[in-house]
């Protein structure tokens, strides 16, 4: 963090004895289970993942003029992400210098200053504090301005218009943060031309442990029992949703992708065709469009993708997580933040993705399957949020809580391939590769003290065998 009068830095603060807390070991695809319910874990999480990692903030599209302001979390720390009077988007933590009072209670809208209810002390958009009552009467004017202002973020930027923050200095450029399977997450959203952040996020809470949140999803395996009512009322194509054509790609630092593929000989199909001819099959009806199209999966991704997101990438159609906790879904149309609160509590929070290029119809289309889709009144989340809550809840029990969850779903079974470009990725069936990515790299990040050690211990990405 910035010094702005701060007395610690970002990784003071865990005392010794937090240091003794064990980090398990992941290799053998068994997951102990305090780490989902040790309240030194989530202290540990908050400090060595939240506050060193970066973390998504917004689009560009929700903040398009100065004054224009939202807030959201890093860790449990608020944050207001700001666009100044200059234009350049700050993010700067929601907490009055004064006594510390949250400065900013709205979830967005547009201001020329930000005042706190409490005192008054009033900061400019750049965070800068401009004006305190009583400066003269009651403080002497022995006070200095210069010092009490908004601490900001120390480091902001974006990939696509999506942006991020870190409280950590030494965290690495965002681009090379993201790696190539971070950012072929991010331009699995922006296929379909420039997009916006439709006004409104959903946010519920679940009474579950962030992680839980974050591995589901990767897990194909249960969509065919969590979600079989969504199947038998038409919803889901349980096909489509549980093929047994996956793809796993591993990005260092944690990053994933996992789920359905589309395989080379398809994709050499879809090659051939312009952006016209995949247009005019994606406006067919279905059955006519099912005799014709190289995939069943709709719409087909324009000729420029596979620049995009490379020849490996443009064939993944499963989740992308960035690490830790931005889960990137339904067709890049929806985003998702586990926000920790607690060691057994998550936030979920979905942001709606649309092409700006699509009519207020297919928007409005598009907003319905959505909603039905994941947020609290999406048919798919009702399953989820249940299990998750469960799995987090037993992990208290001082018996059940000796036995580990069992992630060993494909272990040593598969072969991570490296294509010309340089991509990697394994061709498999339904399998826990990512989930064991996941929590491998997790306990990298809880293990190294700061951002060097991270990189000098972090796994490469694998190659061979897995
Ligand atoms: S806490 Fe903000 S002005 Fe006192
Ligand atoms: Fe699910």
């Amino acid at each position: 963090m910035l010094d702005h009068g701060n007395r610690t830095g970002p990784n003071d603060g865990a005392s010794a004895h937090e240091d003794e807390v064990p980090i398990p070991d992941f290799s053998d695809g068994l997951v102990d289970r305090s780490i989902y319910s040790d309240p030194r874990i989530y202290r540990r999480e908050l400090q060595r993942i939240f506050a060193r990692a970066w973390n998504f903030m917004c689009h560009e599209s929700q903040i398009p003029n100065p004054g224009d302001y939202f807030t959201t979390y890093i860790g449990e720390d608020q944050v207001i992400v700001v666009r100044g009077e200059d234009g350049l988007v700050r993010v700067l933590l929601n907490t009055c210098r004064h006594r510390g009072n949250a400065l900013c209670r709205a979830e967005l809208g547009h201001t020329k200053t930000f005042v706190c209810s409490y005192h008054g002390w009033t900061y400019g958009l750049d965070g800068a504090l401009i004006g305190i009552p009583g400066k003269k009467d009651f403080y002497r004017d022995d006070v200095d301005l210069g010092k009490w202002g908004l601490v900001p973020a120390a480091q902001v930027d974006h990939y696509g218009g999506f942006y991020f923050a870190t409280l950590d200095p030494g965290a690495p450029s965002l681009f090379d943060y993201l790696g190539d399977v971070g950012r072929v997450g991010i331009e699995s959203m922006l296929t379909q031309g420039e997009v916006v952040v439709l006004d409104g996020v959903q946010k519920n809470v679940i009474d579950c442990n962030w992680k839980i949140a974050v591995d589901n999803l990767f897990d194909w395996y249960h969509v065919k029992v969590s979600h079989s009512s969504a199947s038998r009322v038409g919803f889901l194509n349980q096909r489509m949703m549980m093929p047994m054509s996956q793809m796993v790609m591993l990005g260092e630092l944690g990053h994933a992708i996992g789920g359905p593929m589309i395989s080379q000989e398809q994709q050499a199909k879809i090659d051939l065709l312009s952006d016209e001819e995949r247009r005019t099959l994606d406006g067919l009806p279905d059955a006519e469009r099912a005799a014709r199209a190289p995939v069943e999966r709709r719409p087909l991704r324009p000729v420029a993708a596979k620049a995009a997101m490379g020849p490996v990438g443009v064939r993944s159609t499963g989740h992308p997580n960035i690490f830790p906790n931005l889960w990137i879904s339904t067709r890049g149309m929806q985003l998702s933040l586990r926000l920790p609160r607690g060691i057994g509590q998550t936030e979920v929070w979905w942001f709606t993705v649309m092409p700006k290029s699509f009519t207020a119809e297919q928007r409005r289309v598009a907003r319905k399957f959505i909603t039905h889709s994941f947020g609290p009144a999406g048919l798919l989340e009702q399953d989820d949020g249940e299990n998750w809550s469960q799995s987090t809840l037993s992990s208290r029990g001082v018996a059940s809580r000796r036995y580990p969850h069992n992630m060993r779903m494909a272990l040593g079974q598969d072969e991570v391939l490296v294509d010309p470009s340089g991509q990697k990725r394994v061709e498999t069936r339904v399998n826990e590769h990512a989930q064991r990515w996941t929590y491998k790299c997790w306990g990298e990040w809880m293990r190294a003290r700061d951002w060097q050690e991270l990189l000098a211990t972090r796994s490469v990405s694998p190659v061979g065998r897995i």
